[in-house]
């Protein structure tokens, strides 16, 4: 099916071979010896145990042409699966706290999305995360580092460990790049309680949330989702690598694809959690039974969900419309 995808941690696409050239070709030095050892610590027990060994994945990120490697990489699976949009997140701090300067990552991750385009017809953007763990203060030296380069991406996020660190941290900041016009997102209840998807939406007015999941534990949060229409960028192979839900049979998307959520499904981390956007249908679709009906249903709302104009919706859900019809 052509779908978009709406909640992609580039960083999270890096695959071990990928990190054992980079760390090779950059001299970098990491804790593993192999691919094998590496791949054999991909045994999380919550948010916090992945995003240590993540972070030290990205280390070995060091120029521009890296950027530019890892990005046409997740292009190039994430055409083989069928997405025709993505929207790509990015964590600039992870890298400029190293000493890289965020020219090097933008322009990198940049220069891929538009070779892609030209190179697989694919439609990529990219969306600055802020790292929730650090202060507000360091996101807003952040943004402004990028202000230079506000015509490289469509939008801002928050991700990172969530617990401890609500969306209201953040009120400046996403202020500020509201008044650019800039969209807006966040991770919240991923981990977190439904406290924070109200505060991500009524203290930061984000356009998304990202996961969102423990939405269904507040019946008034459910029904304002329902009734606004607020897209959740749901990560199943994520929630169920990081313990969300002990198992993907537990998973909660079909019972808000029922109750009329506008959920979307998406990979997250793909390189960490053994699979990219294909997988985790493919996996969600056995574990809960689902059908056609809904596989439809998801799609379209991926395009819903997209920040591009109306007319561009329109002609990909006629796409995916013919693509139903022909099938
Ligand atoms: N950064 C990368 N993946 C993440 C996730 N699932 N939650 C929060 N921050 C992240
Ligand atoms: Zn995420």
């Amino acid at each position: 099916m052509p779908k978009a995808e709406l909640h992609i941690h580039i960083e999270g696409s890096l695959e071990p071979e990928l990190i054992f050239k980079l760390a090779k070709c950059n001299k970098v030095s990491l804790p593993y010896h192999s691919v094998e050892a590496l791949r054999s610590a991909y045994a999380f027990t919550d948010l916090q145990s992945f995003l240590d060994i993540y972070y030290a994945g990205a280390s070995v990120l060091l120029y521009e042409q890296d950027f530019y490697d890892m990005a046409m990489a997740y292009l190039q699976r994430a055409v083989n699966d069928h997405v025709i949009h993505a929207e790509i997140f990015f964590d600039p701090q992870t890298h400029t706290d190293r000493g890289v300067p965020i020219a090097h990552v933008i322009n990198g991750l940049h220069r891929a999305c538009v070779d892609a385009q030209i190179k697989w017809n694919v439609d990529a953007s990219l969306i600055l995360c802020f790292l929730r763990h650090l202060s507000e203060d360091a996101a807003i030296e952040t943004f402004e580092q990028a202000i230079p380069h506000r015509h490289q991406f469509i939008g801002v996020g928050l991700d990172s460990s969530e617990v401890g660190h609500p969306p209201e941290k953040f009120t400046r900041v996403f202020a500020k790049a509201k008044a650019l016009g800039l969209h807006v997102v966040a991770h919240a209840g991923e981990e977190g309680p439904p406290a924070y998807i109200w505060s991500a939406l009524d203290v930061l007015h984000v356009e998304r949330i990202d996961h969102g999941v423990q939405s269904d534990q507040d019946d008034a949060l459910m029904a304002r989702l329902i009734a606004s229409r607020m897209p959740l960028t749901v990560c199943p192979l994520s929630n169920q690598k990081l313990c969300v839900f002990p198992d993907l049979q537990q998973h909660n998307i079909g019972r808000m694809l029922d109750a009329g959520v506008c959920v979307t499904i998406n990979s997250d981390d793909p390189a960490y959690f053994g699979g990219y956007i294909n997988d985790n249908f493919v996996q969600t679709f056995d574990a809960l039974g689902l059908d056609e009906k809904a596989a439809y249903q998801l799609a379209c709302n991926s395009f819903e969900a997209s920040f591009v104009s109306a007319e561009q919706k329109n002609k990909w859900i006629q796409q995916l419309d013919y693509f139903v019809e022909t099938f």
